[in-house]
């Protein structure tokens, strides 16, 4: 309903608009709720929870078996536990890699909870089934047996890489919108935490450039380097 009246809201301005051109009228404002919400720096850093949160999450789980509700329940604020999710297969290198950047990333709910307020976490969905959509998606294909994130290393850190990416690249975006110096140095410190973790699960995935994926083939190199192909790159063999 709501957006039938704008849309007739939207209408309406339309009409009057060139005469407004002609004759330099101030046009009318649009209706209350069809007007853009100004988002306030603790919109624009709460907002990177919902991503904190799924980092949190998925590396929990992958290295421990157990989630946010274990370590540090209250950064949950009550939102419901995630599904899916379980303790891969890593080898013991990477299984502490990835600890440690669970551990990162309860720091970042934490930095970001003290300083603007936290919100309930989003109900996620880390399944491997969720996993598998996302690769069969990217991919344009329907693996079979279907992708596994929690299968292997190798698995485990080609569903990883996509995580911190996005949370940098949304920092980047974020930061230049900030107003206040504190929100400001807030985000180019996690945002230098993401960068960290983006570069080690990329050099990791380099030393792992010619191991097969899914019984299936390979990845090429070119897989890291440029994203928009990535998913094409798949050797079948
Ligand atoms: C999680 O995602 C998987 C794969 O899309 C789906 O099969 C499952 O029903 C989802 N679970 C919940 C609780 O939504
Ligand atoms: C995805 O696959 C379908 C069926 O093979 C094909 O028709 C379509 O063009 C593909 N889409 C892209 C974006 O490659
Ligand atoms: C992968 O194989 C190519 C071709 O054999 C080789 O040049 C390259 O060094 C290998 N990379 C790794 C990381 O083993």
């Amino acid at each position: 309903m709501a957006i039938r009246t704008c849309f007739f809201a939207f209408l309406l301005l339309l009409l009057p608009l060139e005469f407004i051109a002609v004759m330099g009228v101030t046009p009318p404002l649009p209706l209350p709720e069809c007007r853009p919400i100004v988002a306030v720096d603790r919109d624009q850093v709460q907002f990177a929870l919902n991503l904190e949160f799924l980092e949190a999450e998925f590396f929990l789980y992958g290295a421990l078996g157990t989630g946010l509700d274990d370590i540090a329940p209250s950064l949950a604020l009550g939102g419901p536990p995630p599904v899916g999710g379980r303790k891969a297969n890593l080898d013991p290198v990477i299984r502490t890699i990835i600890e440690e950047f669970a551990y990162q990333e309860i720091g970042h709910l934490r930095a970001i909870t003290e300083s603007v307020g936290g919100v309930p976490r989003p109900r996620l969905n880390i399944s491997a089934g969720a996993f598998a959509t996302l690769l069969d998606q990217a991919m344009n294909t329907t693996l079979s047996p279907p992708f596994n994130p929690y299968t292997n290393s190798l698995n485990y850190l080609l569903a990883s890489y996509v995580i911190p990416y996005v949370g940098l690249v949304g920092y980047v975006g974020t930061i230049p919108n900030l107003v206040g110096r504190t929100n400001r140095a807030l985000a180019a410190s996690l945002l230098g935490v993401e960068s960290g973790q983006d570069a080690v699960i990329r050099t990791l995935l380099y030393l792992r450039a010619n191991e097969t994926v899914n019984n299936r083939g390979r990845f090429y190199r070119s897989y890291i380097g440029n994203k928009e192909q990535a998913w094409q790159m798949w050797d079948e063999r």
